[in-house]
């Protein structure tokens, strides 16, 4: 247990340990731990090689890195083009014919989309694009369903120098018009909508909306999905289909400097406007793809990998499309939500909706490798394991999360009943900013421990500093990255100060990622969640996450938030919300027993003064509980913005269940 000096006080100690077999060590990617002595020895050495084996230059670069802290620019120099790599140069090599993605609709609809398929879809839209007026540099905004034409549209982009910047489809309009003025965009590319629990779901009607604020975007197009019944505006808006049908599949892409800018994402600060990150190309690409090989160990002539994120999201970006298609990959694209259909549709039973789509994609596919977040996986912890024992899953041989900390119970809980014991378990740490993920065990490498990323990749420097910015070597203190990274965030869009002060200014020299970590006394490196979610009770810091996952090792509990109230004694009062799972009764008894439970685990410190039974938690629609909506709620304040709600009923059943069970607890 920490002193009271210690900048983030660490309660939970993990034994349980995970080797690699020795068979998936044999045939593993990266197996020889030497790499890790190597990287340390010449970060830019382990990059340059990665570079010139993983990605084509159309002219090498001369100069790994240049950096004047805090802008980098990698491989500086070379040309090339991102789709370049993702397309062509796979047909060149005869492997036209290797699936690059297997789309499932929700509705059940399916597609095989070879490389040499996407090769000419991407140059046709390409075409249509520079048709429309769009220039290399051009900003182009992407608000699409998860279907393989929102691929088609980001590597048209990326083939004729365009920057694109993805909105995610659960976006308002008035988030697409702040994304659209941001950055000018002078094209929106959208569908008419897409599929979501059994229904479509409108989309060209909310950037129809947007464009009213608006004045740079001089044409919208639209694909498709659900029957084509929306409004367009003669002139201005065009099917995708009637644009590309006059366009020849041949399109030369466009070579361009390294730190051209690929791509911009928008992330919400913790202030005022959203922050366009800015991505660009070389060093962009060569971390997702040398990180896609591998963390996921890929085996691309026999593998088919799933990532079940949204491409709104930057998983999307590196882990559905640049990382698996540099590499050649087969992956797997799924529009809609995990528990669709309804269940009447097989079993005759209306109003329940079945629970293992995703375990039957895996099944049908033959998925080998998944890569989801720790929310979805106690969301199938809470639907009990009964729906994936229904399925074969022995194709699966690696499993990822990623968005979040995972709590050891739930990793077990993925252990076991998704991967058989049998799969390692990555847990992969970065962010937006970062491009590519930073701290991760190799699975052919790292012995795991359940709730730990472990360590950071070959290549990536970290360390944790204490509030004064000294090295924490063993316990809790706040994430640092103390070299530059070739995927790392060049800026933000318009706003150059805003990337310095947000990132660079709290600790000299130091990117300050805004996460809380420690490290435990084996060396491993435990993720503690946003500094801004660490409470602080009587002095003690103590991390929402650690409270968490105590809460949820509770048998009776399957999900957790955990916040801290302002309390007059000891400065924050720790509150739990808590979903129990589906046959347990709340009651005073059962409350009081998760409480002491969190006691036994952590200490009385950590001891949440009020435990709180929710059927639900404010999400946001990335899957991140808002805490911030949580603390509103328990402080008894009106609620800030909600816009990025996933589900605002949410907020009125917990106010609700927040006045009883607070009246009754001490
Ligand atoms: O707090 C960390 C958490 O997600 C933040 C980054 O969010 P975003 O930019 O939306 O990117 C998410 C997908 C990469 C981080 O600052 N986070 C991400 N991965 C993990 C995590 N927290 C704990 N463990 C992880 N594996």
């Amino acid at each position: 247990m920490g002193d009271d000096a210690a900048t983030i006080e660490d309660y939970y100690h993990e034994g349980r340990t995970f080797a690699p077999s020795a068979e998936f060590v044999a045939s593993a990617v990266v197996n020889d731990p030497a790499i890790y002595e190597q990287a340390e020895a010449d970060f830019e050495g382990f990059w340059a090689d990665q570079a010139r084996s993983l990605v084509s230059w159309e002219e090498p670069f001369h100069t790994t890195l240049e950096w004047d802290l805090p802008y980098a620019k990698w491989f500086v120099g070379g040309k090339l083009n991102v789709s370049y790599n993702c397309l062509d140069r796979h047909v060149e090599a005869g492997l036209g014919d290797r699936v690059a993605y297997y789309f499932e609709g929700e509705p059940g609809d399916t597609q095989t989309i070879t490389y040499s398929e996407l090769l000419s879809e991407v140059s046709r839209f390409a075409n249509a694009l520079k048709r429309l007026g769009v220039n290399s540099g051009d900003r182009v905004c992407i608000y699409m369903p998860m279907i393989p034409r929102t691929v088609i549209a980001m590597l048209a982009c990326a083939r004729i120098g365009a920057v694109h910047s993805v909105i995610f489809g659960g976006f308002s309009p008035d988030s697409i018009a702040d994304r659209i003025n941001d950055a000018a965009a002078v094209v929106v590319i959208t569908a008419d909508g897409g599929y979501r629990r059994g229904v479509p779901l409108m989309l060209k009607p909310n950037v129809d909306e947007a464009l009213k604020s608006t004045n740079t975007v001089r044409s919208v197009v639209v694909a498709d999905r659900c029957g084509g019944n929306v409004d367009m505006q003669s002139g201005r808006d065009h099917w995708w289909d009637e644009l590309v049908s006059a366009e020849s599949d041949d399109c030369p892409p466009v070579f361009v400097d390294s730190e051209h800018l690929l791509f911009l994402l928008y992330t919400s600060g913790t202030t005022a406007s959203p922050k366009g990150i800015m991505h660009t190309t070389g060093g962009y690409l060569t971390q997702v793809a040398w990180t896609y090989r591998a963390v996921f160990d890929l085996r691309a002539e026999s593998d088919v990998y799933w990532c079940a994120a949204d491409v709104g999201w930057v998983t999307g970006h590196s882990y559905i499309v640049y990382g698996p298609l540099c590499n050649g990959a087969t992956s797997v694209i799924y529009e809609g939500t995990p528990d669709t259909p309804r269940e009447q549709d097989r079993s005759g039973d209306p109003g329940t909706w079945a629970k293992d789509r995703l375990w039957s994609i895996i099944e049908r596919y033959g998925v080998t490798q998944l890569y989801t977040a720790p929310t979805a996986i106690r969301t199938f912890m809470k639907w009990g394991e009964t729906w994936p024992d229904a399925h074969d899953l022995s194709s699966l041989r690696l499993l990822g999360t990623v968005g979040e900390p995972i709590n050891p119970e739930a990793w077990m809980w993925y252990h076991e009943h998704i991967g058989a014991q049998r799969c390692p378990i990555v847990d992969t740490w970065w962010q937006t900013e970062t491009g590519g993920q930073m701290l991760t065990p190799l699975p052919g490498i790292t012995v795991t421990k359940p709730g730990s990323v472990c360590a950071a990749l070959p290549g990536i420097g970290v360390e944790l500093v204490d509030d004064d910015g000294n090295v924490v070597t063993e316990g809790g203190g706040y994430l640092t990255l103390t070299t530059p990274w070739p995927g790392m965030l060049r800026g933000i869009w318009g706003d150059p100060q805003r990337y310095e002060d947000t990132y660079w200014s709290r600790y000299e020299g130091r990117y300050f990622a805004g996460d809380g970590a420690k490290i435990d006394s084996d060396g491993y490196l435990w993720i503690l969640g946003r500094t801004d979610d660490v409470m602080n009770v009587s002095g003690h810091r103590i991390s929402t996450s650690e409270v968490e996952s105590a809460l949820v090792d509770h048998e009776a509990v399957v999900e957790a938030a955990v916040v801290g109230a302002i309390d007059e004694t000891t400065g924050q009062a720790i509150v739990g919300y808590v979903i129990l799972r589906g046959d347990v009764e709340s009651s005073d008894a059962l409350r009081g027993e998760i409480r002491a439970h969190v006691s036994k685990k952590l200490g009385a410190i950590a001891r949440p003064r009020v435990v709180i039974v929710v059927p639900d938690l404010p999400k946001t629609r990335s899957g991140k509980i808002m805490r911030r909506l949580l603390r509103d709620v328990v402080e008894g304040r009106e609620l800030g913005d909600t816009t990025t709600l996933a589900d605002e009923d949410v907020v009125d059943e917990i106010r609700d269940r927040a006045e009883s069970d607070d009246s009754d607890d001490e």
